[in-house]
């Protein structure tokens, strides 16, 4: 079936508790969203990706899955999500769930079986071993968890461990059970069968682990990472539910990869056989970190800017990026690779340096509005398994209290959790009572309803870029040219499609600089289809960029 419209739309994503709350309870539920959808719609977005709004006993917020064929009561059950993918479909909206399946919660019946004795049919759905040493008391392997200490935890009833490689509470489901995929292509027909139109993969390149589960290199979180980050039988697998599944419906497929390159990235996404349609990579979320985003690091624009064009570069004709510079994840971007004290400006600069070049935008909630990073006066006050998890590690380094409280509230992924900003009511006109998690004290000036009133807003430049590149396919198909690699300042790159040619100038600087454009361009020649600025005004080599101006030239 050919899918390729995932390669026209944007897409826009809702971490549910966040977003807004219909029934007055404090948590973002699913009746907010359909009361969103007209505005949902308004940025001109195609799609909405779903986090996980399944029933979770919520150790990782949703990621935790207790029920993969269920919507949340607290979001508004299965009816409400019915009617949501509906209204949804009815403005055009295609919608996207997240398929979470490295992992399920504790709290899954598949775990509460499996943990009732080795001879349950559900106890090899999951990986359950031996203790090693003397008394079986050290765990069957080194693996350290991404979230929380070791990988394994003891359950004395059985005198045995369970694996996981993320919180203790997301046992890993054990992929080389044909049964357990089995039961992963059962909760995709649902969702699909209902019509849900794709599926955002969660950590997918993780699901198939080394045969043994051999001791993996030592590292302080993560130990044993190169057994699974891309197991022996992970295409394989994703094969399987590629073609006994997925290309049975007009459906598309997107995986989340962490440390896959473009090279991996291409083994599963190009060829005749592909088995995502698109990769959700890091490269460019690490131009102010090392490898994670706790461990901070300066904003080095050569860094993100090699990371774009080795992304656009390696893809070109190939395969298809998946652009993003926000998600439930990260912190704020304009905190990060922008500038606070210019939040419109550089909002809009950064907006446009990512979704000019070719591939599928993804926006986040609140990341169209210009939302930015939280200030938490007290650890007590965060709720994340990773930043509790970081704290424990830090510790250790002996970093502590304010400093560790300084660290979380610049690189914890809460800072994308707070409660969207609709309005300068309280609560943010999130919630009429106490959201579950604090409004960011912002949120009287930045607010949707102050950008839907300013022209020149954050929104109001989203909806321009995304009409932008629906306009001029040369933005979503056209080959990709990166100039002037070694600036420090600017971030330039031209786009070619059938005999047109485009500019995209981007400065990162807070000062007035005089850019020179490369030889082939007259600037004079061009037509200005996006600036975050008004009045743009060029000579045939030259122009003097405002503080994080962006602009695209089009050559017709
Ligand atoms: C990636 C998700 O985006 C993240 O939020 C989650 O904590 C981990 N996978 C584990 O599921």
């Amino acid at each position: 079936m050919d899918n390729s419209w995932y390669k026209e739309m944007a897409v826009y994503q809702i971490w549910c508790r966040s977003f807004k709350d219909g029934n007055g309870d404090g948590i973002g539920d699913l009746y907010g969203v359909l009361e969103k959808l007209d505005y949902i719609k308004s940025i001109g977005v195609d799609a909405i990706w779903f986090s996980p709004i399944y029933p979770s006993p919520l150790a990782d917020y949703g990621y935790d899955i207790s029920d993969y064929k269920d919507i949340a009561e607290e979001y508004g059950g299965l009816e409400t999500f019915k009617k949501v993918l509906d209204e949804a479909h009815k403005r055009g909206l295609k919608v996207i769930m997240d398929l979470v399946v490295n992992h399920t919660s504790d709290e899954h019946e598949w775990f509460k079986e499996s943990k009732k004795g080795k001879d349950n049919p559900y106890h090899d759905y999951y990986f359950w071993r031996k203790g090693r040493g003397k008394n079986g008391k050290k765990p069957p392997n080194n693996w350290l968890s991404t979230f929380e200490g070791g990988a394994w935890e003891y359950v004395p009833e059985l005198d045995e461990y369970y694996l996981h490689v993320f919180a203790k509470k997301q046992p890993d489901l054990n992929m080389d059970n044909p049964k357990v995929r089995e039961e992963v292509k059962s909760i995709m027909k649902f969702w699909l069968d209902m019509g849900v139109d794709g599926f955002r993969e969660d950590v997918i390149t993780f699901i198939s682990k080394k045969e043994g589960l051999p001791n993996g290199f030592p590292l302080p979180i993560a130990t044993g990472i190169e057994h699974y980050k891309k197991g022996p039988h992970v295409h394989e697998y994703l094969k399987e539910f590629r073609h006994d599944v997925i290309d049975k419906y007009d459906c598309f497929v997107v995986g989340e990869s962490p440390m896959s390159n473009t090279k991996d990235c291409l083994e599963f996404t190009a060829g005749d056989d592909p088995e995502l349609d698109m990769m959700i990579g890091f490269d460019h979320m690490q131009a102010d970190c090392f490898v994670t985003d706790t461990i901070a690091m300066p904003f080095n624009l050569r860094k993100l800017k090699k990371a774009f064009s080795r992304w656009q570069k390696d893809l070109y004709g190939k395969s298809w990026n998946a652009l993003y510079i926000e998600n439930h994840d990260h912190p704020r971007i304009i905190s990060r690779y922008g500038n606070e004290k210019f939040r419109r400006e550089s909002g809009t600069m950064l907006a446009a340096a990512c979704y000019m070049q070719s591939g599928t935008p993804f926006i986040y909630q609140g990341q169209e509005i210009g939302m930015l990073n939280n200030h938490l006066d007290d650890l007590s006050k965060f709720k994340d398994v990773v930043t509790f998890n970081n704290e424990k590690i830090f510790k250790k380094l002996g970093v502590k209290g304010q400093k560790y409280l300084d660290i979380a509230n610049k690189t914890s992924r809460e800072n994308a959790r707070t409660p969207v900003q609709w309005d300068s009511s309280e609560y943010a006109g999130f919630s009429t009572v106490e959201p579950w998690f604090g409004v960011n004290p912002n949120y009287k000036e930045i607010n949707v309803e102050n950008e839907e009133k300013n022209p020149d807003s954050i929104l109001n430049f989203y909806r321009k870029l995304l009409k932008v590149r629906k306009e001029n396919k040369i933005i979503i198909y056209g080959d990709y040219k990166e100039h002037f690699a070694d600036s420090d300042v600017i971030y330039c790159y031209e786009r070619n499609y059938e005999g047109k040619r485009a500019l995209v100038v981007c400065s990162f600087t807070d000062e007035t600089f005089t850019f020179h454009a490369p030889d082939t361009f007259d600037l004079t020649k061009g037509k200005v289809i996006l600036c975050n600025y008004e009045n743009p005004e060029s000579r045939p080599t030259v122009c003097a960029l405002r503080p994080y101006e962006a602009r695209v030239y089009l050559y017709e």
